[in-house]
């Protein structure tokens, strides 16, 4: 089994009309790990992920997936995008059909499963999301939080190998925020690589095994969690503060995630 899953070597980007998003920006993931992407607001995470899953194509650099580099045709597109699932920030920008249930079983079908497989895959994704109430609602109707687990519950229909989740807490309550942890947890167990952005210094030591730290486009550094997060030097030049649970000398990742679902 290879341990790398994807890369991003020396990825640039430059949005049109802004400043440069990704500036030579290195990063891995390995397979079967929980890494947080963590950097202040314009770090350039959101930006990273449309990379990983081939939205968006770097003006340098590469991705590659199992060692090989991607290629944007529209057939090895399809084929990465199969593997690697994204949840995009705002979840207007994913949400498209009329329905919930037809939103999330979009995906399922397009893999070429029948309807009633497509159906399972729903309602096991509404249910493991909590919100099995919501299927036949229509989706511009929902709350952001609503709309966002349905984002969720979408990309989760699809069982990726890596599935790539851009702030998945924000906007989510806490009871809805535990309940994603408890999905994410479940996810993880079975295998599924997660990476997931945030500038919460305590979600990213709760959640991951790994901590790719980001400032203006570039990784400052990546390792083991607990490392990276007591580096005060790079926490500092990433404009963040060192988790309050590591302050507090809590060093376990089951009793941080205990206590984070408790805050
Ligand atoms: N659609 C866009 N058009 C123009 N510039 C953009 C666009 N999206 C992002 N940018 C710019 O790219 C840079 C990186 O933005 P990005 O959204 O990747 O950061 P982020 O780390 O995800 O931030 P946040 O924590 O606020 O979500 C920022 O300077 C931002 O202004
Ligand atoms: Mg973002």
């Amino acid at each position: 089994m290879v341990e790398l899953s994807l890369e991003a070597r020396g990825l640039v980007y430059s949005w049109t009309g802004g400043g440069r998003a990704l500036d030579g920006l290195d990063l891995v993931v390995r397979r079967g790990r929980r890494l947080a992407v963590l950097g202040p607001n314009g770090a350039g995470k959101s930006t990273l992920l449309l990379h990983l899953n081939g939205t968006l194509r770097p003006e340098a650099g590469e991705v590659l997936v199992d060692g090989v580099v991607l290629g944007h045709g529209r057939a090895a597109l399809a084929g990465w995008r199969r593997r690697v699932g994204l949840v995009m920030q705002d979840p207007d920008d994913q949400l498209f059909a009329a329905t919930v249930a037809e939103d999330v079983s979009f995906g399922p079908l397009n893999l070429g499963l029948s309807e009633a497989e497509a159906a399972t895959r729903v309602d096991e994704a509404l249910a493991a999301l909590g919100i099995a109430d919501l299927a036949e609602r229509a989706t511009h109707q929902l709350s952001f939080g609503q709309k966002k687990r349905v984002a969720i519950a979408g990309a989760v229909a699809m069982r990726p190998e890596v599935l790539l989740l851009d702030e998945p807490l924000a906007g989510l309550d806490h009871r809805g925020g535990v309940l994603l942890q408890g999905v994410l947890g479940a996810l993880a167990a079975a295998g599924t690589t997660l990476v997931l952005t945030t500038h919460d210094v305590d979600l990213a030591y709760a959640f991951a095994d790994e901590v790719a730290l980001f400032s203006n486009g570039r990784t400052l550094r990546q390792g083991p969690a607990a490392e990276v997060l007591a580096d005060r030097v790079a926490m500092a030049q990433a404009g963040l503060e060192t988790p309050l649970l590591l302050e507090l000398g809590v060093r376990d990742r089951a009793e941080a995630l205990a206590r984070f679902g408790r805050r």
